[in-house]
């Protein structure tokens, strides 16, 4: 299977962790030769009902009985969608309403960018440096990160960099601005906070100079932080907000959400303002829909803020030389990235998944299933402590 993975299926990197899946539960998942790993990433902050919760895979067991790919988007009245779409609206503040399901997070930021053109009829898009929107062309335009676009251009024109939480930046924004997209907490970044009321202040801005702000909750929506939404810690309400990853339950989908008025546009001059044949697909969307009761049901959310005290009286050692994040959305950052390449891979062979975030090499990913019990989380942190006192300093 190893060389067939690396003969035939198309690599992002040279190094892949080329770990064999055998199946995965709760917060484990388990490779061929049967070892549990410990999971303190979450399919990269997508599965926060940990692995196969039942819930989940009992939603898409009973929509597979009655249908599955019936027609394109928006068509067909296809209930998982309709529900799906409602109970976002019933938990997102006025004029959240109205929401398009995509297939994954970078089709949700593709749309909201159009819709953002559309509503305006501007073309300057303002974006932070160190910002990761997703990686096709559109999402690469808005990614602040150089190195890893240059080869790509030439990309989408007028978009302009600022410095996430620089005041002074914000006076790019202009009558000229379509859009200001930002992600409520830069993930890539190193799980970078808005500070010193930033965001209200673009808010502001872009209310001023008749712009809209797009807010990227990919990664730290759907209760990731100990709220439903990250903006719900700020006093911000995006105009446009995208959500992914932990929506769709482990399956792959993306969303992005707006006021009646604003979304209606994407249905005339021109009609057919963005479409896509699997988008809402119910199978994902009776997914998502059994997620989303869950999280907002439960005290998932609260228990959040609960295990990320835990982690921080856990995880104290030289090595760490801050945490960074909110809930269970933290990245620990060590004094180097040998450090933190360290840590991961040997945690690794030690049953304790962890990850690298894209923009940061010093960080140390930890974004475990909003499920994982205080046990795990003592267990996880035992692993990494071991491993960084077996690093010489
Ligand atoms: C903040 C943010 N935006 C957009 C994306 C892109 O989502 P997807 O990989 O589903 O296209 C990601 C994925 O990591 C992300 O973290």
């Amino acid at each position: 299977m190893k060389s067939d993975f690396f003969k035939y299926q198309a690599q992002t990197t040279t190094h892949p962790l080329a770990m064999e899946i055998s199946h995965a539960n709760g917060s484990y998942i388990y490779d061929t030769n049967n070892k549990a790993y410990l999971d303190f990433v979450a399919g990269v902050s997508a599965t926060p009902l940990g692995h196969n919760h039942p819930k989940v895979i009992n939603a898409i067991k009973e929509q597979a009985d009655k249908y599955l790919h019936v027609m394109v988007y928006g068509e067909y009245i296809q209930k998982p969608a309709v529900e799906l779409t409602k109970l976002l609206a019933k938990h997102l503040p006025y004029p959240l309403e109205k929401t398009y399901l995509t297939n994954s997070g970078t089709e949700a930021i593709e749309g909201a960018l159009k819709l953002a053109k559309r509503a305006t009829g501007r073309s300057g898009i303002i974006s932070a440096y160190n910002a990761y929107h997703g990686n096709t062309m559109g999402s690469m335009s808005v990614m602040g990160y150089e190195e890893r676009k240059q080869a790509f251009r030439p990309l989408l024109p007028d978009v302009t960099f600022i410095n996430f939480n620089n005041e002074d930046d914000l006076s790019h924004i202009t009558t000229k601005t379509a859009c200001v997209i930002l992600e409520t907490i830069q993930g890539s970044a190193g799980f970078v906070e808005s500070i010193n009321g930033y965001l209200e202040k673009v808010r502001l801005r872009c209310n001023e100079f008749g712009a809209l702000l797009i807010l990227d909750e990919i990664q730290p929506g759907i209760g990731r932080t100990g709220k439903l939404f990250g903006f719900e810690h700020y006093n911000c309400i995006p105009d446009i907000l995208v959500t992914g990853k932990g929506l769709g339950g482990g399956m792959p989908i993306g969303a992005f959400t707006a006021s009646t008025k604003l979304m209606d546009l994407l249905s005339e001059n021109p009609k057919l303002g963005h479409i896509t044949t699997f988008g809402g697909h119910p199978l994902i969307a009776a997914s998502a829909l059994a997620t989303l009761q869950e999280i907002t049901e439960s005290d998932l959310m609260p228990l959040a803020l609960e295990k990320e005290q835990l982690i921080r009286k856990l995880l104290v050692h030289p090595l760490i030389l801050e945490i960074r994040g909110k809930g269970l959305m933290l990245a620990l950052i060590t004094p180097s990235a040998d450090i933190a390449n360290t840590v991961i891979l040997k945690s690794q062979d030690l049953g304790l998944i962890l990850f690298w975030l894209l923009f940061e090499p010093k960080a140390v990913r930890i974004t475990p299933p909003l499920t994982i019990s205080n046990d795990e989380i003592i267990k996880g942190c035992g692993i990494i402590i071991a491993v960084l006192n077996s690093i010489k300093h």
